[in-house]
């Protein structure tokens, strides 16, 4: 899978780009099932939505179930990522967000370089997020949105909150842009909201702002997000954080075409 060179100015233009169907049916089914499979699995890893049972977010799932280790190698991702970014790659971190149906909340608007900036010393923005639809994205179930060309501002918030929602993972509420940052890059940018089927790819920059709204639809919306970062930017705290947030295997990625159906 190559990108030609209309998407990769798109992508350096815009701070996104939408590749649809990527994954076929039966591709995203062995995923989400592989997804169930790992929200039974009790521990730090799994974030929970406030005062209820269902599952908010859950980490590094590509280091308990084959399919996910699978599809951080294929060369549908990597042929991508590398046109995008680098060729020497790693898994910086991997998550689903669930956003079960009635009720899924939301994800405040963010950056996510300077989360990871403040938490874990990163040198520079030299990742890019891969969002893989794992349910169709609609107007109705809380679908991720952007506020396009935004990755151009440079950082939008100075301080981490002294509020932080959660003690397993960086929520992006802690972070969030004040409502007077997020009116002026939207005045200037517009929003852009991504509704595409299940099997769909979004490809977006570490500095795009971001975020999504609460999933009040009887549809859940889950999206999985994999961050790649180049080998050259390695987080430089004293203190890293939990392997399930931040990948300590800093081994290049080479794409592989072996094991389950979602690996060409
Ligand atoms: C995030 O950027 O971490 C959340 C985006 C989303 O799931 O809508
Ligand atoms: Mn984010």
């Amino acid at each position: 899978m190559q990108l030609s060179t209309d998407q990769v100015s798109r992508y350096q233009r815009d701070g996104f780009l939408v590749v649809e169907n990527l994954f076929s049916a039966a591709e995203v089914a062995d995923l989400c099932a592989a997804f169930d499979a790992d929200a039974r699995v009790p521990g730090p890893q799994r974030v929970l939505e406030d005062d209820s049972d269902r599952v908010r977010a859950i980490y590094a799932s590509h280091h308990r179930q084959r399919e996910f280790a699978d599809l951080v190698r294929t060369p549908r991702l990597l042929g991508p990522v590398h046109a995008l970014l680098s060729d020497q790659v790693y898994v910086y971190q991997l998550k689903i967000n669930a956003k079960p149906a009635f009720g899924g909340d939301k994800w405040g608007w963010h950056q996510d370089f300077l989360a990871w900036q403040l938490a874990d010393l990163l040198p520079a923005p030299r990742l890019v997020n891969v969002a893989v639809l794992l349910d169709d994205s609609t107007e109705f179930n809380g679908p991720l949105i952007v506020v396009p060309g935004s990755h151009t501002l440079g950082e939008l918030r100075e301080h981490r909150s002294d509020q932080h929602r959660s003690e397993q993972h960086l929520d992006p509420d802690d972070i969030s842009l004040r409502p007077d940052q997020l009116a002026g890059v939207v005045a200037e940018r517009g929003l852009h909201s991504v509704k595409a089927r299940a099997g769909s790819v979004v490809f977006f920059h570490p500095e795009i702002v971001h975020g999504s709204a609460p999933n009040m639809s009887p549809y859940p919306r889950r999206l999985l997000i994999v961050t790649y970062n180049d080998t050259r930017n390695l987080p430089m705290t004293p203190n890293p954080r939990p392997d399930y947030l931040v990948g300590r295997d800093t081994t290049p990625l080479r794409p592989t075409d072996v094991v389950t159906g979602v690996s060409r």
